[in-house]
């Protein structure tokens, strides 16, 4: 593997998951695989698991990890070729990312999406410049459209508590107080659409996600049917595609709540975190026993080593 920026990244989901397997059972058992190789871990935006379980994950193959907070600690950086930098930016992204391309052997990046301009996001373009200018392999730690190791780790936790072999899994849209990137959702659909799963995505009108990732689906605009029979509950917000990074309600009638989870198949309750309490999710469904939050979490440091180790034995 020579970049982790989408499922098309990988060659065989199943293999994947299998090697993820095996790096659960035997975390240090590929410690000198990063020996002498380093990893800079690239933040443009806030972080709690990311952050963490990638040092984790590096530190479990012998890899030294350099974490960065470009608005914190470094130069304001330009995007836009051509650019006069007679602004804030004092940098721009070719030297940048060809001076951190130099000092390290793979670089990770976290970027979100600004929700101004829909096709600037979607173009992926602090993502794509890192790719074009580093001159090393990159992994996408939450980019524009996508969040893939949230996604593996996510599918990861489905197999090890799935009991039937095709379960129903749903994505439901949940309130929020303000307006969230699609990077969750649109990875979480690109990866359960390959995965042995029957998916359900449920949201209210409007909120549908960009044709690319929604394919064939056709969203069920009725919660509570979505919910019947599922043996999955994946919560997210997301800001609406089509009138492009609005929040076009926040009705609390779509929080997740126990009388809700009532109408499932005895459902997991999943949350890529951080989530909002009473408001995305009520307190008894995110306490409760069928709750896999933090297991979610913690499977985050599986995906990255799972990635991290395909990358390095290829180099
Ligand atoms: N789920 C997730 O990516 O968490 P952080 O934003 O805290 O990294």
């Amino acid at each position: 593997m020579n970049q982790f920026l989408n499922i098309k990244d990988i060659s065989s989901l199943p293999d994947l998951l299998e090697e993820a397997k095996e790096v659960k059972a035997n975390p240090f058992g590929w410690k000198s695989l990063g020996k002498n190789k380093s990893i800079c871990l690239l933040f443009l935006n806030p972080s709690l698991r990311t952050r963490l379980s990638s040092q984790r994950a590096a530190q479990n193959l012998g890899l030294d990890a350099v974490v960065l907070d470009v608005d914190a600690g470094s130069w304001k950086l330009e995007f836009a070729d051509g650019a006069v930098m007679n602004g804030d930016s004092a940098e721009h992204i070719r030297e940048a990312a060809a001076v951190i391309g130099a000092y390290f052997d793979v670089v990770a990046i976290r970027a979100f999406a600004e929700l101004k301009d829909r096709d600037e996001d979607y173009s992926e373009k602090i993502l794509s410049a890192f790719v074009n200018y580093c001159g090393v392999p990159v992994i996408n730690m939450e980019s524009s459209t996508g969040h893939p190791l949230q996604a593996l780790a996510d599918l990861i936790t489905i197999e090890e508590h799935k009991k039937v072999a095709k379960p129903k899994v749903v994505l439901t849209w949940a309130p929020h107080p303000r307006a969230i990137p699609q990077a969750v959702a649109n990875s979480f659909v690109e990866w359960m659409t390959v995965a042995d799963v029957e998916l359900t995505i449920t949201h209210p009108k409007g909120y549908e996600l960009a044709p690319q990732y929604l394919g064939d689906f056709k969203p069920e605009y009725d919660q509570q049917k979505a919910f019947e029979d599922a043996d999955f509950i994946y919560a997210k917000n997301w800001s609406s595609y089509t009138e492009y990074g609005k929040v076009l309600s926040n009705d609390p009638k779509w929080m997740i709540t126990v009388e809700k989870m009532k109408f499932t198949n005895k459902a997991k309750f999943m949350h890529c975190l951080p989530v909002r309490r009473n408001q995305v999710v009520e307190d008894a469904v995110l306490d409760s026993s069928d709750s896999l939050v933090i297991e979610e979490a913690a499977n985050r440091i599986v995906s990255m080593q799972t990635v991290l180790k395909k990358m390095l034995e290829s180099m």
